[in-house]
């Protein structure tokens, strides 16, 4: 029927009419030690179990949204993962600032937003060793067109491209954040985040703002300057500046 007809593959394209999670997909596949191919795509027209960080929910409401994951191989190793969220984040900004003309912001660790309402969000998942190949599952949600009554659910502001004002064309949106992806990813096996920290240090939605940082067992107030090299989070505290690392921690605006 016309709804399996979403089901298929192309290349390294697969669609999914209905899925848990687009990252979860292709981690099963990693921890099944199956063969995916470095560069693969998953994209869903639905999320039955979608993820953010630390086992929060994704709404994935069906055909409102994008719901993508890129499998990366990347031989160097975890200590190389660590700023990739970075580089993706601005990977995000590049396709939608090419194709819309959109200027958003970036939230430290993983987030897109326009005036201060969550677009997007990027889920980097790591299977691999200290030393040796790391298996990247890079998952982009963004929203699209959102449903009505999507404010039930998500316990923060949110926005999408349709009330933004955009005509959305899913094809060329998932061809272009393609695109936009590997060149970025290309740009960190060469050079990590050496040039990029400072275009994201442009486009930083809390800069020069005062943040509380959560770590979990603790929380810290300061200023936020922006990220280093490696993609730590800087913050000015009583004049000093100290850096943050690490994949769960949050920051809010005071
Ligand atoms: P932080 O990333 O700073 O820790 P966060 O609240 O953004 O904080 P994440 O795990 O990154 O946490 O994202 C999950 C959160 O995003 C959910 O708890 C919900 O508030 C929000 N959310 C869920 N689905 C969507 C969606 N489709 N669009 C926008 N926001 C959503
Ligand atoms: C966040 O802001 O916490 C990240 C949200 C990431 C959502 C995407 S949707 C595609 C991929 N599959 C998932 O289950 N999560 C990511």
């Amino acid at each position: 029927n016309e709804y399996q007809k979403l089901s298929g593959q192309i290349g390294n394209f697969e669609t999914f009419a209905s899925i848990n999670s687009t990252n979860t997909e292709l981690m099963q596949r990693l921890a099944s030690k199956q063969v995916v191919t470095s560069g693969t795509v998953v994209v869903a027209e639905m999320q039955n179990a979608g993820r953010g960080r630390r086992g929060r929910v994704w709404q994935s409401p069906f055909g409102a949204n994008l719901y993508y994951s890129y499998y990366w191989l990347l031989d160097d190793g975890l200590q190389a993962a660590m700023g990739v969220s970075v580089a993706v984040g601005l990977a995000v900004f590049d396709c939608l600032h090419t194709l819309y003309g959109l200027q958003v912001s970036l939230k430290w660790p993983n987030d897109i937003l326009v005036n201060n309402q969550k677009l997007a969000g990027v889920l980097v998942e790591l299977d691999g060793q200290p030393e040796g190949p790391c298996h990247l599952v890079i998952g982009i949600g963004l929203n699209i067109a959102m449903p009505e009554n999507a404010s039930e659910h998500i316990d923060q502001a949110w926005i999408d491209l349709k009330r933004l004002g955009m005509q959305v064309d899913k094809n060329v949106l998932i061809a272009q954040l393609t695109y936009c992806l590997e060149q970025r990813l290309a740009q960190y096996q060469v050079s990590g985040l050496s040039d990029m920290y400072q275009e994201w240090n442009k486009v930083n939605a809390f800069a020069e703002q005062l943040v509380t940082l959560n770590t979990g067992q603790k929380t810290w107030q300061g200023i936020c300057v922006g990220i280093d090299q490696q993609g730590g989070l800087i913050l000015r505290q009583d004049g000093n500046e100290k850096t943050y690392y690490g994949g769960e921690i949050s920051v809010r605006k005071v």
